[in-house]
């Protein structure tokens, strides 16, 4: 079975991924990082070179390259993946996907400090314009989030606490 991790940026999808797998005894794989070594370039530098239309093309092949190796994998996607390209119909398609939803405040927080790195929300210069952004941001993407196959609510737990919730939801599976 491939397990999907969706949601927002700075929703923890890779930690997460990264101990599920391990706990799964199956493959890792998160689709940045994935991306950035088939491109040879950091999510970062790939928009500012090329745009995020490129990186939203090259991020639906990469989802398909992924997709179509055979086998069990855990699989981390990016933020904005389910809302592109027909990928969450993919999702759907070829396995269980999470969405670790999380209120606003709580990726407001999350996300202000280490914004610099992020190309979406680099250029937001106050925390209530960050607020703003992911509020619309959460607004649009939300339909396609909610189409994942579990969706979990989650507010400030820790990392092995979210980890066994969603162990659990997926051993129910
Ligand atoms: C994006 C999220 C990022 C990365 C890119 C675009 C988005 O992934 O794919 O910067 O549109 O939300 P993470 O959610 O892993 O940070």
């Amino acid at each position: 079975m491939k397990y999907f991790l969706i949601g927002y940026m700075g929703s923890g999808k890779t930690s997460l991924g990264k101990i599920l797998a391990n706990r799964l005894n199956l493959p890792f794989y998160d689709l940045d990082a994935y991306i950035e070594k088939e491109e040879n370039q950091a999510i970062a530098e790939i928009f500012k070179a090329k745009g995020e239309i490129y990186f939203r093309k090259l991020e639906h092949e990469m989802l398909k390259n992924l997709l179509s190796e055979s086998g069990s994998m855990v699989v981390s996607l990016g933020g904005g993946t389910p809302c592109y390209a027909g990928n969450m119909d993919l999702l759907l398609e070829n396995g269980i996907s999470v969405y670790l939803q999380y209120p606003l405040e709580v990726l407001v927080d999350r996300l202000w400090n280490g914004r610099g790195q992020r190309p979406i929300i680099a250029h937001l210069e106050s925390k209530a314009l960050l607020e703003d952004f992911i509020r619309k941001h959460l607004f649009e993407r939300s339909p396609y989030y909610l189409q994942a196959t579990y969706t979990i609510s989650l507010q400030n737990e820790t990392l092995k606490e979210v980890a066994q919730k969603v162990e659990a939801l997926l051993q129910k599976s």
